[in-house]
């Protein structure tokens, strides 16, 4: 892996929250270079998370819009999308024939829903998740009494689900697998997610799949069958990698990056969604498709850029999410090979469960315990595991027993 190029001129592709991350630091890091972002969509840049949240229930576009004053003099080619790369050439062009040269070209092409091809003319108003203008369509068919199938009981299905059940919609989920966000979350976790959206009236069916649509009528693979207005898949995201596979760099569901952000091809780099790299807990190269990642790879990526003696990017995966009264905040591995639970394990409670692995902590869940992440975010970073006793009593503070174990 390697990018000895000179920087500048900087051409991003794809202008999402990690793309704005690594513009803004280049800027921030003094970089005065020419800086271009080309960006399929023609919406100013705002940011997803919001979108199966409060979005959902308040509409307001304006209030989730992305800051890029920080950025300044960058020339944004929104609503254009790149179509190829010549990497020998280092020129890009564009679906209007625009052909766009760079000495540093930058991934940041996020991510886009994995789909059921067979359900696009089943006759039922289908929906996947990832833009503003998937969120206003959905906006407009979450309304109270509307009947919802949510397919994929991940992260976007249930926070939908829980906006959904809010605003006043019937909501049934059903999930493939045995336990609701199992690619993400602790197992404890995923059972007090399922009784909280039980408990919210939410109809979940684990182990089931989708068997067939016909136009309102949806077959489920236990037999049952169900009237619903609207269906809304949920069921992952597929990296937007094409252009770089196409250009021979190595790729699979995502561009190998480095811990730079660097391809394996010299004068090209890649950040946030759409990369695959080394989870420094797991070991193994993983896509990390987190808020926290986009922001964060993006900047690192670009301090590294202008730096000799860059700092490798080695922050540990975390992510946030929000359903009903659950608030929770995941950092490291989902599974340990022991679990200690420090507060009341129940959807409404106040609680961390810390993932353990021989004989150290691999991972944090908090619920509705923000003020305790941070400070549990540390325990990863020991070699062995503090007093489990006092880790496993909510009153003790967490702090002093922390300082005490570094
Ligand atoms: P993106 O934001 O996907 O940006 C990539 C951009 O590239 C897109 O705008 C796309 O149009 C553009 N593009 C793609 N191909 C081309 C091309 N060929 N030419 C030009 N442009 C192109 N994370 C959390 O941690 N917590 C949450 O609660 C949370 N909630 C979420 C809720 C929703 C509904 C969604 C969709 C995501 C959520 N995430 C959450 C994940 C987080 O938003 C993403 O990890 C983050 O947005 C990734 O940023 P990115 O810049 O890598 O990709
Ligand atoms: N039927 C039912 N469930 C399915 C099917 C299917 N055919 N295929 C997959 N699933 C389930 C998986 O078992 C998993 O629980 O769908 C769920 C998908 O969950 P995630 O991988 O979390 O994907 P999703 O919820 O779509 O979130 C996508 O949103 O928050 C962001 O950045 C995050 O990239 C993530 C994105």
């Amino acid at each position: 892996m390697g990018s000895d190029s000179p920087v500048g001129p900087v051409l991003m592709l794809g202008g999402g929250l990690a793309a704005i991350s690594f513009v803004t630091t280049l800027r921030g890091n003094g970089f005065a270079g020419e800086v271009c972002v080309v960006e399929t969509e023609a919406e100013p840049p705002y940011d997803r998370p919001p979108l199966s949240k409060d979005f959902q229930r308040e509409g307001d576009s304006e209030k989730i819009r992305l800051d890029i004053s920080r950025a300044p003099n960058v020339e944004w080619m929104r609503g254009r999308t790149a179509t190829a790369i010549d990497t020998r050439q280092r020129r890009v062009r564009l679906t209007d024939g625009t052909e766009l040269g760079y000495a540093t070209l930058v991934f940041a092409t996020g991510a886009r829903p994995r789909e059921i091809p067979a359900l696009r003319d089943a006759g039922v108003p289908l929906f996947t998740l990832r833009t503003l203008e998937d969120a206003r369509r959905i906006r407009a068919v979450l309304v109270p009494g509307a009947r919802l199938l949510v397919i994929g009981g991940g992260v976007i299905g249930l926070e939908l689900a829980a906006t959904a059940r809010g605003l006043g919609c019937e909501v049934t989920v059903v999930e493939a697998a045995d336990r609701l966000m199992n690619r993400c979350c602790p197992t404890t976790l995923s059972s007090l997610v399922a009784d909280c959206h039980r408990a919210h009236g939410v109809d979940l069916q684990l182990n089931t799949q989708l068997k067939g649509v016909d136009g309102a009528r949806v077959a489920l693979s236990d037999g049952s069958t169900l009237e619903v207005d609207a269906v809304i898949l949920g069921i992952g995201v597929v990296a937007n990698d094409e252009l770089a596979r196409a250009a021979g760099i190595a790729c699979d569901d995502g561009i190998f990056v480095d811990a730079f952000g660097r391809t394996t091809c010299p004068g090209v780099l890649a950040i946030g969604d759409v990369t695959r790299q080394r989870n420094p807990l797991s070991g193994r190269f993983e896509r990390i498709e987190t808020w926290s990642n986009a922001q964060n790879q993006g900047a690192a990526a670009a301090r590294a850029l202008l730096s000799t003696e860059p700092a490798p990017f080695v922050e540990l995966p975390w992510y946030w999410s929000d359903q009903f009264e659950m608030k929770m905040q995941v950092v490291g591995l989902a599974a340990g090979d022991a679990e200690i639970v420090r507060g009341v394990p129940a959807s409404g409670g106040k609680f961390a469960l810390i993932q353990v692995r021989h004989g150290r902590a691999v991972g944090v869940a908090c619920v509705n315990n923000a003020r305790e992440f941070a400070s549990l975010k540390k325990l990863l970073a020991l070699s062995h595991l503090p007093d489990v006793a006092a880790l496993a009593d909510p009153s003790t503070d967490l702090r002093k027993i922390i300082q005490r174990a570094i």
